[in-house]
């Protein structure tokens, strides 16, 4: 069974999800590991998947006034394709919305998941940069 849970970064789930990080972003796509945690990890609203007791994928939300910016999304290679990504990043939408009233989500997208992004509603928007290596374009979602 699938379940969203919200952790944080004082907690032990943390560190689940920073191994999410490690295998997806640092093991699939070489980020350096210097990358993977910042100091918005402590503010952020953090959400990850569970499927029965096992961690399979996770994600943040950091506010800053009515923007939420989200980032870190990561689904285990094996997990993928079964709509985790896409729950993962409604309800980091939604408890953002419910305890900060942001009205427009943006992001940095890597280009191969703009599509999936597309899908939960985003526009891409400016042009494709790189950022740790990897092709990146901003997305924007305005909810209001
Ligand atoms: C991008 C990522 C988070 C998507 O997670 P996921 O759990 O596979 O996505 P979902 O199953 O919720 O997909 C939702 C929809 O987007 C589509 N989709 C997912 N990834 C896609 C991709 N890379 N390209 C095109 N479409 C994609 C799915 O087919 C699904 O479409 P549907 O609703 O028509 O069936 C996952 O592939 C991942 O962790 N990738 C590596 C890390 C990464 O790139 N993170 C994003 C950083 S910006």
């Amino acid at each position: 069974m699938l379940t969203l849970k919200r952790i944080d970064k004082n907690n032990d789930e943390f560190n689940l999800a920073y191994n999410i990080r490690l295998e997806v972003f640092t093991g699939e796509q070489n980020v350096p590991i210097g990358l993977l945690v910042d100091e918005f990890d402590k503010y952020a609203i953090q959400v990850a998947a569970y499927e029965d007791d096992m961690m399979a994928g996770c994600g943040r939300i950091v506010i800053d006034g009515k923007i939420g910016q989200i980032g870190r999304i990561a689904v285990l290679a094996d997990k993928r394709k079964l709509g985790i990504g896409k729950l993962i990043c409604e309800k980091l939408i939604n408890i953002a919305i419910a305890e900060h009233n942001i009205d427009e989500v943006i992001l940095n997208s890597q280009c191969s998941a703009q599509k999936f992004y597309e899908k939960l509603g985003f526009t891409a928007v400016g042009s494709v940069y790189i950022k740790a290596g990897i092709e990146h374009v901003d997305m924007r979602k305005k909810l209001r």
